[in-house]
Parts: structure tokens; sequence; C-alpha cells
């Protein structure tokens, strides 16, 4: 009924691809970044098959000081060397870091893997990376015109990520055919990670050799910008993240399911030895993350529309935690596979969401900050995460659940360190559901199960309303009085039965409320009674003007509904979203627009546009007026199915004509062409 949402949608302009230099710059990073991957998973491996004979805790506490020395020198020396390698010549740089790497990771098999000068080597190689990448990152701008820049990004990402699955599948592949030789070549029998490490130094003898080639790379860079450190990020990104409800929850929720993922890397093979798999079966566990990732990211907005994106991020967390939880008891290799797959599945839908929602919610002049800010605290957890859950398990230790002194089931530090990270999973699951929920009142279960059969759940009273209800909302002055009017001339000139509307003050005793409201006398009005006047108003009106309409099939446009409330008395005035929302879902019994259209306009450009004697709410400071914006945004971000956002900045014609557009796929079948055919009310178009 309701269309899928378009602000999502994205558009493919010619490709980035097509430059030479930057192609093959992109072909050294993906190159990389698959030596990379193998490099965690055959180091991990090997830890884990170096202390294989010496007991479970000290084999947990060998894989887990990888990760630690893995992620360390980012931590503590990444904003340093961002700084240094802007000082030196970049292909100088990449080129010589290429070729150490390759050294330091081919003498590890040559070192015949002794435990020390692992960890020595890894924790020099990270060093070395340190200098690679912002050498990389800053050449990317150099090679790639300004406009292609966001593709160049995507792109670098897609192999950044992209090449896990097809690195954890190529270490499976290696380690059976490792399995293979060392029957052939009793060397390698027992060292079995050998083949993966040799390839991984050989990538990235490759990209030493592309990177070589590449003349188009300038000496060295114009503007030595230094990176900010990270805890300086974290600290700075609290402070406006930490303010808004929404990104608060988000926040939580995307470190949560990060959590989750990172508990699952973290023990995956001493949890999969137990399982009786070996290295391939690792490989395998590792990329079922990746590839339920991928898919969950792929296919999650496109995912059960008609439910409240914030619910779906919510219920996807929560899912995550419950797959995990099943993944952490059952002592079956195939299952664990399947059940990892749908974990990643589920982190992925939630961090897409999240992510989607925070790019439409954040102004454009602090959306970099507060992926910055993401990023690094993810990277925090995540190094906390992988590097304290294999102690966690060592420390736990093999237990076995006796019954009658016969061992029934085998509880491990593994099985602990996944159910603990199921276990926060739910809790911040549920968390972000109550930290952000818009459909207060409603049941989560009936709103769910009417996204599964693919209806949005309206009114929970006797007969369904069959019109189709529009909501117009928007700042001061953003022209949506307007705008709903000329939408209603269009409407009727088609032939529909209009009713079009406004709040407050479309009742007899709503006009009284009206005066109440915003007459600038007023003026200490409480904001709680503000609040419930309003939600008075909107009750009357619900009851009297619009549910009337939609029970008679009529199309009803309102200028202004709920989500003014939310905005105004919410963000604006500070109370409590959650009680906004309750005591609006009360006086609407649950009544939702089929489409609420935002006219989306700066209060500066809104507030200039008044004329005459500003009322009681236009007076407010322009911060409050900002914040009502925000969350305007924010509420469309949540749900971009059941929203259009107009730039309200546009001329009025390309307004209606966005507006048109929109409305166009909600109205009901068969849509009347010709104005003379149509007499009397239009057909009903509920299920
Ligand atoms: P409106 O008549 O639409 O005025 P304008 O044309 O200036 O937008 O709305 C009146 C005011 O009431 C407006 O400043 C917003 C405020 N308001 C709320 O604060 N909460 C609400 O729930 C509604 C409906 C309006």
């Amino acid at each position: 009924m309701t269309s899928p949402g378009r602000s999502t949608a994205r558009r493919k302009p010619p490709h980035v691809l097509a430059n030479a230099p930057f192609r093959k710059l992109w072909t050294a990073m993906a190159v990389c970044s698959l030596g990379d991957w193998l490099n965690l998973l055959a180091l991990t491996a090997l830890a884990g098959n170096l202390t294989a004979g010496e007991g479970y805790q000290y084999q947990s506490l060998a894989i887990g000081g990888v990760f630690v020395v893995k992620m360390l020198p980012a931590i503590l020396l990444g904003p340093l060397a961002g700084a240094f390698a802007d000082r030196f010549d970049r292909r100088l740089t990449m080129f010589t870091a290429d070729l150490l790497r390759f050294a330091l990771v081919l003498s590890i098999p040559l070192a015949d893997a002794n435990y020390q000068w692992l960890l020595v080597a890894t924790f020099l190689v990270e060093c070395v990376n340190l200098f690679w990448v912002p050498a990389k990152d800053a050449t990317v701008p150099n090679l790639v015109p300004k406009e292609r820049l966001e593709e160049a990004n995507q792109l670098n990402l897609l192999v950044t990520y992209g090449t896990a699955p097809v690195a954890a599948l190529l270490f499976a592949v290696l380690s059976v055919a490792d399995d293979a030789l060392g029957r052939l070549v009793p060397y390698l029998a027992e060292r079995d990670t050998y083949l993966a490490l040799v390839i991984n130094a050989f990538a990235y003898l490759i990209s030493a050799f592309l990177i070589f080639t590449l003349r188009d790379i300038p000496g060295r860079g114009a503007a030595a910008a230094v990176a900010p450190s990270i805890l300086r990020q974290i600290v700075e990104g609290w402070r406006f993240v930490g303010g808004n409800r929404l990104i608060r929850g988000l926040v939580i929720g995307m470190l949560g399911a990060f959590a989750a993922g990172g508990a699952v890397v973290g023990v995956a093979k001493i949890y999969v030895q137990e399982l009786d798999g070996g290295d391939a079966a690792y490989g395998v566990v590792f990329g079922a993350v990746f590839v339920g990732m991928a898919s969950g990211m792929f296919f999650g907005p496109r995912l059960l529309r008609e439910l409240s994106r914030r619910r779906l991020f919510g219920l996807s967390i929560i899912a995550a935690g419950l797959v995990l939880a099943a993944a952490a008891l059952v002592h079956n290799l195939v299952i664990v596979v399947l059940l990892t797959v749908m974990l990643g599945a589920f982190a992925g839908i939630s961090w897409i969401i999240g992510y989607t929602m925070i790019g439409l919610e954040v102004d454009d002049s602090l959306r970099g900050r507060t992926f910055a800010f993401l990023q690094s605290l993810a990277r925090v957890t995540l190094l906390l995460v992988v590097a304290v859950a294999p102690v966690l398990a060592g420390l736990f230790g093999e237990r076995e659940i006796r019954i009658a002194r016969e061992p029934v089931y085998e509880f491990d530090g593994s099985n602990l360190v996944l159910l603990v990270g199921a276990l926060l999973a739910i809790g911040v699951g549920l968390l972000a559901l109550r930290q952000m929920d818009d459909r207060k009142g409603v049941s989560i279960v009936a709103d769910l199960i009417a996204a599964v059969r693919g209806v949005r759940p309206v009114h929970e009273g006797a007969e369904p309303p069959r019109g189709v209800f529009v909501a117009f909302e928007g700042g001061e002055g953003s022209g949506k009085t307007t705008q709903s009017r000329l939408l209603a001339i269009w409407l009727r000139d088609q032939g529909f039965d209009v009713v079009q509307t406004r709040e407050p003050g479309s009742t007899k005793v709503g006009m009284r409320l009206r005066a109440i409201l915003l007459d600038a006398v007023h003026q200490g009005l409480s904001a709680r009674s503000e609040a419930l006047l309003y939600a008075a108003d909107r009750a009357e009106h619900v009851e009297k003007v619009i549910l009337p309409a939609l029970h008679r099939g009529a199309m009803v446009i309102s200028d202004r509904y709920v989500d003014s409330s939310l905005a105004y008395q919410g963000a604006g005035r500070a109370l409590e979203q959650e009680d906004v929302a309750r005591i609006n879902a009360w006086a609407t019994g649950g009544l939702v627009p089929d489409l609420t259209i935002l006219i989306d306009t700066p209060p500066s450009v809104g507030l200039a546009r008044l004329g005459g004697a500003a009322d009681r709410i236009e007076s407010e400071p322009l911060e409050f007026h900002e914040r009502v914006r925000r969350e305007f945004r924010a509420l469309a971000a949540a749900d971009p199915g059941r929203y259009a956002v107009v730039d309200g900045t546009l001329a009025q014609e390309e307004i209606s004509r966005l507006i048109h557009d929109r409305v166009r796929e909600i109205l009901p079948d068969p849509v009347p062409q010709e104005a003379e055919d149509i007499t009397g009310t239009m057909p009903a178009i509920r299920d």
C-alpha cells in the first residue's frame, strides 16, 4: 500500500574506475585487504595450533594475544603516524611499507613459527600499516576529482570488507590443500597455515609493484592535517551525540551489534576446535559472519517496509542476540555455521539501518564527526571485545555439566563468552527499542504481524477506515500550508473527495484551544499543559473530522499532525519524547498517516518569510526551531517508507511536482484519469 522509501535509493553515476591511476591504487588496496584478512586468520589459527598441546586456557590466551597485538598500534600510535605520513613522499612511503610488510610476514614461517616472533612481527606489520593507510587515504583525493570522491570511498569500503569472505574462503581452501600437501611433503604437515602466510606476504609484494608503477601520486601532501586522537574524537563526539535521544539509541544499538560480532570473532578459533573443526572450518565460520552481514546490509532496507525502521533496528539486534545464544549452546558445527550467517545478517540489518538513519538525521556540518565518532568507538569496542573474549574464555576453562556423574553437556569458556555476548545484544536491543520507539502504545507483535502480511496497521478500532490520510509537517514559514492547499486542489481536480484540514483549531472546541495555545498573552503556559492541549485538540480533530472522512473513503490532508507535537513539545520543549508519543497515541487511537510530507526548511529561512506579529511559538529562539527541525528530520529518517522529505527552499512549483510524484504512488487504483468521469466518492482502497 505505502510506497517504498525513495530517500534511500541511490543514483548510479558513471564509474570512477574508468580512471586508470585510481583503478591501479584500488587494485593495490584490494590485494592488500585480502592479504590483511588472510593474515588475521592465519595468525590466530597459527597461535591456536602452536599452543594446542598446552591446554585450553593457554591456547585461548595465545589467540587473544594476537588480536591485542594487531589492534594496539592503531589505537596507541594512529594519529601520530598519520601526521608523520604526511611529511614523507607518499608513493615512497607506500612502496617501502609494502616491502617491509612482505619481509615481516614471510619471516614468520621462515622463523618456523615461534610464538614470540609471531607477536613481534605482527606488531611491526601493524606499525607499518599505520603509515601505509594514511598515505593511501591521502592519495585518493589526488587521483579522483571531488565529485567522484564519495564513489571512491564506497569502493574503498567495498574492498576493505568485501575481501573478508573471499579471504575466509581462500583460507579454508588453503587449509584443506595444506592437509593434502602435508601427506606429500611431510615438512608442511605440521605447518598448516604457512601457505596462507606466504600468499599473504606476496599480496604485499604485488601491491608494492603496483604502487611503484603508479607515477601519478604526487610527492608530499600539501596540507598535513593531524588527525585528532581516537580518544579525543570519542570524547568530543559524545558531546553532541549524547544529547540526542535518537542518535544515542542508534549508537548504543550499533555498538551492541558490533560487540556481539566481536565476541564471535574472538572465540571462533577455539569454539570451532571444540566442535572438532579444523582451520578450514574456522575459515568458514569467519566467512559466514561476513556473508551474513553483506546480505543483511543489502536486504535490510528492503525488509518489512511497513514496519517502523526504529522498531526493525531494535528487533534485529534482539534477533542477533537470540541467534547468538543458540549458536553458543548448540554443539554442532553445521548448525553453528548456519546460525553464524543469520547472526551476521541481523547485525548487518541493524548496522545499515543505523547508518542510514544517522546519515539522514544528522546535519551536514556534524555528520562527518558523528561517523568518525562512531567508527572510533566501534574500533575501541572491537579491540576490547576481541581481546577480552578469548581471555575470559580461557580463564573460565573447560567444564562439564554432569548428572549422576555422567557428563551430559560441555560448557566451556567459549560457550560462556558467546552467551554473555548474546545477552548483551538482547539487552542493548531492548534498550534501543525503548529509547527510540516511535509507535508507543501500539503492540510490537501486532505491528510485526501486520508488516509480515504487508499491511500497515492503522486504527485499532472496529472497522478500518477506507480513505487515504496525508499529513503535512514542517517548521514555521516552511510553506506547508500553501502546499497542502495546492495538493487538495490538484486532487480535487482529479475528482477525489478531499477534506483539507489543519491543526490546531479545526473543530469548535479546537478553535478555542487554538486561541489559548497561540495567544502571546499565555507566555508562561507550562510545557505539559501545552502538550495536553495540543493532544486534546487532536483527539477532537481525529474523532470529529478525520475519521468520519476516512470512513467515507475521502482523502484527508492535514496541515500538521502528531509529529508536530513530537517536534515542538518533545524536542522543542524538551519533554520526554515517550510521554508525548504516548498521550498522542491515546488521543488519536493510534491513527497514523499513510504518508507524511515534511517540508524541510532551515528555520532562519522560514522565520524570515513570516510577516505580522509573531505568535507564542514563533517567538521562541532560533535554537528551539533548530531542535524542532532536527526532530522532524529524525522522524522521517526513521521511517522513509512513510515519509517524503521535500526541500522547502526549492521553487514552489518544483515542491508541488515532487509532492505530486510521491502522492501518486499512494493514490487508490485505478487512478481516475479524467476529472469529468468522476462523480461522487472515489473507490475504496483498503483491504
Ligand atoms: P500553524 O497554524 O500550522 O502555524 P504556522 O502556519 O505558523 O505553521 O501552527 C500553529 C503553531 O502551533 C505552530 O507554531 C506550531 C505549533 N504546534 C505545536 O507546537 N504542537 C502541535 O502539536 C501543533 C499541531 C502545532
